[in-house]
């Protein structure tokens, strides 16, 4: 009996729609490999041997074939056989198999595989027509809240902050995309001593401003009295000179308590220090194409304290300790030391580790998340943790809670130290964005005349794909070198590649619509060519690749993938001449895989966060 024609059906991959498989997802279309797999467990059963060994993985020795399977060398022990008797007998099975054009037994006893093109043909018809690719969706969405970004009030984004903004953004759409319910939030530093030295430095300047009267008690004016330029200036000269002056501090220190106590004036003055920081920010993160649903911050959960107070010391887990309120958070494995989370200074003030605890608190009731995602550098790890255990011991989080921290390593420049100007200092990021766009701008000048307006929109979109892709193609916990003559590159493993690639898509897809074709109506044929053959199995690895990337949070498994099916599609423009194939069935089947190629292209590249022009 031929198995291969009796167990799989390929008109059936729909049949199992709606199903919820092993890790409660949603089967739409099973995983290519998962496919071939099964082919071939069934020819092990069939041959009378554990199903198991059937496992399929993708050939490391593509000269030789295109998938492998060595269960008959595992098998060979427990059937006391010789491998390759084994392998030729399941080979046997797999006579007349659908899936496969050759199946060959080689000593010692590995199973060499070779797909027929119309199971790819038919698989990829499949995709082109699914919802998402047939991307298996969970049957139970998860609530997952992302924190990133974290920029801090009035002081300007450097680079520093793009990769906490860039990875975060790309994990936040990837699990959406993935069907998750996901929020963003930009949790802005806006209650510390920052603010308290701003204030301070604001009425040194101005002590007549009526913020500072303390018996005023009319309106507060609506207009700040300063731009976001004063702002930016004021932040470092008031920390350098409380470094330097005990009695600055003090008063630094007496500010911020009177912001946090209520006192009306500071509130107001506060109000317009986060306003201005504020539309700045958005600005500025816009243009990184990076976008939150919410605009909270540290002091948006200043109100919970006393009560999340309460909750820790009924509970029985706050204690004083030196006058502090302090949670131990050491347990007995540990192999280092975890010094015990403070939750309240000595003078009742709050910490950095208060306000994010109290930011759970509220989560909790607000949102109710099951998982909280955290972005920050690899310095906090011991902080997250101790945030972390404190948060689980107290009882602030259940104990199925998933509290996830991605720390990520420094952007350096080519001297391996972090990245700087060139004048030697910290890096803005509006200022990299600028340089980084102007260097497009002439670039792109250089290749083509295109109308003013559309050279500086694409040079925007170019410069983006540059960065963001430069920064997530790297594993995040990673320093890389920022290199922006490399990740600039129109070739290479660079974002201006994967630009290029689509671009040259759309503009063969035009022609064909301006020659009186109808992308839409064209329909898949059979890959003719190896390199056709090639561009195929890279689409068909779309679902496996986005279901692991959002499993391990791992922009980089998209960017690793896209490369490889940028350099398979142009491999295979290279060998074909599509447009002037007198075969109109072939060219439409190629103009349909062309279609396919760009819209998986475009949507992986919209879950790392930039788009591609028309033309470039
Ligand atoms: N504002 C913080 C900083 O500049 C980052 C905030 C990270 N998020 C958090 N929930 N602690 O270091």
């Amino acid at each position: 009996m031929c198995l291969g024609q009796s167990k799989i059906r390929l008109e059936s991959l729909r049949e199992k729609q709606y199903d919820i498989g092993q890790k409660g997802l949603v089967i739409y279309m099973k995983k290519i490999l998962d496919l071939i797999s099964e082919e071939l467990k069934n020819a092990f059963e069939a041959a009378g041997y554990d199903r198991e060994l059937g496992r399929v993985t993708i050939s490391n020795r593509p000269d030789l074939c295109e998938y492998q399977c060595n269960g008959a060398m595992a098998g060979a022990k427990q059937y006391k056989k010789a491998p390759i008797m084994i392998a030729n007998e399941v080979a046997e099975k797999l006579e007349g198999s659908k899936v496969f054009a050759e199946v060959s037994a080689v000593m010692p006893g590995f199973l060499n595989l070779k797909v027929k093109e119309e199971f790819l043909t038919s698989y990829l018809k499949e995709m082109a027509v699914a919802e998402k690719f047939g991307l298996n969706l969970p049957a139970n969405p998860k609530k997952v809240v992302v924190d990133y970004g974290g920029a801090n009030i009035a002081k300007p984004l450097h680079v520093g902050h793009m990769r906490s903004a860039v990875i975060g953004e790309s994990i936040k759409r990837i699990l959406r995309f993935c069907g998750h319910d996901v929020i963003g939030d930009v949790h802005l530093g806006d209650w510390g001593l920052q603010m308290g030295l701003i204030i301070t430095e604001l009425k040194e300047r101005h002590p007549e401003w009526v913020y500072f009267d303390e018996n005023f008690e009319g309106e507060y004016p609506a207009e700040a009295p300063f731009t976001i330029s004063e702002l930016e200036e004021i932040y470092p000269t008031a920390s350098g000179k409380s470094k330097e002056d005990a009695a600055y501090k003090a008063k630094a220190m007496e500010d911020t308590f009177k912001l946090q106590s209520g006192v009306r004036g500071h509130r107001a003055i506060w109000e317009h220090i986060k306003n201005v920081s504020i539309a700045d920010l958005r600005v500025n993160y816009g243009n990184l194409n990076v976008d939150f649903d919410l605009w909270l911050g540290e002091s948006d959960v200043h109100d919970l304290i006393p009560e999340m107070v309460d909750f820790m010391k009924e509970s029985g887990h706050a204690y004083i300790s030196e006058g502090a309120l302090v949670v131990d958070v050491k347990k007995e494995t540990d192999t280092k030391e975890y010094p015990p989370c403070m939750i309240l200074k000595s003078d009742g003030a709050s910490l950095y580790n208060t306000t994010d605890l109290a930011t759970i608190m509220d989560r909790m009731r607000k949102i109710g998340p099951e998982q909280i995602i955290y972005l920050t550098d690899k310095r906090q790890e011991l902080y997250f943790e101790q945030v972390f255990r404190c948060a689980f011991k107290t009882g602030l989080v259940p104990e199925d809670m998933k509290l996830q921290w991605i720390g990520f390593g420094t952007m350096n420049g080519k001297d391996g130290k972090p990245f700087k100007t060139r004048e030697g200092g910290v890096m803005r990021l509006e200022r990299l964005i600028r340089e980084t766009t102007d260097g497009m701008y002439q670039k792109i000048s250089e290749n083509q005349a295109l109308p003013e307006a559309e050279a500086k929109e694409t040079a925007k979109q170019i410069a983006l794909s540059a960065l963001i892709y430069g920064d997530l193609s790297n594993q995040a916990s990673k320093d890389y070198v920022f290199d922006i003559e490399r990740f600039a590159s129109f070739e290479g493993d660079t974002g201006p590649y994967i630009l290029y690639t689509i671009v040259r898509i759309k503009s063969i897809l035009n022609k064909y619509t301006e020659a009186g074709g109808n992308v839409a109506a064209c329909v898949l044929a059979d890959a003719a060519n190896a390199a056709e053959k090639d561009l195929v199995k890279e689409l068909a690895k779309f679902n496996t690749v986005m279901e692991s990337a959002c499993e391990e949070l791992a922009p980089h498994k998209i960017c690793a993938y896209i490369f490889d099916l940028a350099n398979a599609f142009n491999h295979f423009y290279h060998e074909t001449k599509i447009l002037s194939e007198t075969d109109e069935a072939k060219k439409a089947g190629w103009i349909a895989l062309l279609d396919l190629t760009k819209k998986v292209l475009e949507t992986c590249i919209d879950v790392l966060g930039f788009s591609a022009p028309e033309r470039m």
